[in-house]
């Protein structure tokens, strides 16, 4: 499918960025990233301009990175300040410097060209640093293409059968989806409203809701990289007020950043922001523990259509129906940010 350059993604949570070298690959390109002595997160090509030594395997020193093969030096804009046994240093002694916002708990990278990078394009999570809200989340690695979890996470009727028992209910699958394209602010809405669900264990035990609930799932995707949904609980037939706060719903705010790794490996950020017993320590480890199951049930499902795909011809018609037009809706703007075309199913395949 391609990638879609000159565009943001995230690259790591703030948090696992420090004084220490951190390896990440972003579409295809090797980065190694780190923060300077005054807090900056600095992202740099990671690879040594002698012999591509890995920077991330090296040293860091102060500011800066002394190659750990044979001793070139770098300053956080990616030049050379050292090279060993001679004073002169090459003026193309430099590695890419990568343009980086740190907003909303993300690291967030522009790959592309350079004076094209506009922090104010980049889609926002707010609720991953406020503090009303408890937050928890991850990182897992998948070895499978970016697009299998884009349209993992724009179909979420397949809640219903990989996640059984924990956030699936028969009626995530019954129920029919809304699906509204904003070309122009690049954001594709999917939303499936169950006015009278059952509550699966997931919610049961962290909301303390009893009995049936009304349950909204208001999907927000902003491609390529941040995909949102707005999940609200209620006790069944509670509705939002016509005006001020929904105090009678739980909300959870759960978050994903799909950065494509390589063409067949990506990074799947996961995190789920709650507003309800947010001081509550074994919500938040069970929420923890629920969710990082979750995700990996997606992981291995994913990890094992990436092998049978891969092994297939490229040409392979799949059949899509309603459920899919989210997934469809994502593919097509993704594949207009790639420029290439689009490798979906004909249109009459919906019914
Ligand atoms: S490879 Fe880095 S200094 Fe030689
Ligand atoms: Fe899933």
């Amino acid at each position: 499918m391609g990638f879609a350059r000159n565009q943001w993604y995230v690259a790591a949570y703030g948090s696992e960025v420090g004084r220490h070298l951190l390896a990440r690959t972003v579409l295809g390109e090797p980065l190694v990233l780190y923060r300077t002595q005054s807090g900056q997160v600095v992202a740099l090509a990671d690879r040594c301009v002698h012999r591509r030594y890995p920077l991330s395997e090296s040293r860091l020193e102060g500011d800066t990175i002394v190659c750990g093969y044979h001793g070139f030096t770098y300053g956080s804009s990616g030049a050379c300040t050292f090279v060993p046994g001679q004073q002169r240093i090459p003026r193309s002694a430099k590695v890419a410097s990568y343009p980086v916002v740190e907003q909303d708990s993300f690291v967030w990278v522009w790959i592309g060209d350079q004076d094209r990078a506009d922090a104010t394009t980049i889609p926002r999570a707010p609720w991953l640093n406020d503090p009303r809200y408890t937050v928890v989340g991850g990182m897992e690695p998948l070895e499978a293409r970016y697009g299998l979890l884009v349209d993992n996470l724009m179909d979420l009727s397949h809640e219903t059968y990989l996640h059984g028992g924990y956030i699936g209910t028969p009626e995530v699958a019954d129920t029919p989806i809304t699906t509204e394209v904003d070309e122009e602010k690049g954001v594709i809405y999917v939303s499936r409203h169950m006015d009278d669900a059952e509550c699966p264990p997931f919610y049961a035990k962290s909301t303390g809701i009893e009995g049936r609930i009304t349950r909204w799932q208001d999907i927000e995707y902003h491609p390529p990289c941040l995909y949102l949904l707005h999940s609200r609980i209620a006790p069944q037939g509670q509705y939002p007020p016509a005006e001020g706060p929904d105090s009678a719903a739980c909300h959870a705010e759960i978050v994903y950043a799909i950065t494509p790794s390589t063409e067949h490996t990506t990074y799947d950020f996961w995190a789920v922001a709650r507003d309800f017993a947010i001081d509550d320590e074994s919500v938040t480890e069970y929420l923890r523990t629920s969710n990082h199951t979750v995700v990996m049930q997606d992981v291995t499902a994913l990890n094992l259509l990436e092998r049978v795909i891969a092994a297939e011809p490229e040409a392979y018609q799949e059949l899509s129906i309603n459920i899919d037009t989210g997934a469809l809706a994502a593919r097509r703007m993704l594949a207009r940010m790639i420029g290439s075309p689009v490798g979906a199913a004909p249109a009459g395949a919906l019914a």
